[in-house]
């Protein structure tokens, strides 16, 4: 059975945030594992395993993250703080755990400290995602008029069309 806290999104989600909540749910799962690894308590154990995470870790950010970020960024941030002035502060933090996240990322070329960082960056990207789905998005849901939130999930949309088609 899938473990409850794996599961992100609200089963009244808005259509417009559906592609973001897909991206969420495998951001979770990879977190976990993330942390897990790091832990040691997921085979293989030491570098081998880390180096396994990291290689994870940066498919998932060239083959959702970039697009999934500029989604946020360039779509739904700005309708957000242009239309629900209360977001601001919110916003301002999300958009630093995206600029933390990316710099983690490039930070996974090196093995030292490979352990850490595996386990800070499963960390940061699972409180990143559950500050969007808990707080961006039930905002969205409640301020949003269904005109402006279906011109946003167009927006999404098309940005995340861009992405490249998986294995
Ligand atoms: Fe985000
Ligand atoms: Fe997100």
């Amino acid at each position: 059975m899938r473990h409850p806290s794996l599961i992100p999104f609200s089963p009244m989600r808005h259509p417009a945030l559906i592609p973001l909540s897909h991206d969420h749910h495998h951001g979770l799962a990879l977190a976990l594992r993330c942390r897990k690894q790091a832990l040691g308590q997921l085979k293989p154990m030491g570098l081998k395993g880390l180096k396994e995470r990291a290689q994870e870790l940066r498919e998932f950010f060239t083959n959702n993250l970039v697009r999934h970020f500029r989604a946020e960024e360039n779509a739904l941030f700005p309708k957000l703080r242009q239309l629900v002035p209360e977001s601001a502060a919110l916003l301002d933090q999300l958009a630093r755990d995206h600029q933390q996240l990316r710099e983690a990322i490039a930070r996974l070329e090196s093995d030292s400290g490979l352990a850490k960082l595996v386990f800070d960056l499963g960390d940061l990207l699972e409180r990143h995602i559950r500050k969007e789905e808990r707080e961006l998005f039930p905002l969205f849901e409640q301020q949003l008029g269904e005109t402006e939130a279906e011109a946003v999930g167009n927006e999404i949309k098309e940005i995340l069309g861009a992405r490249p088609v998986s294995p």
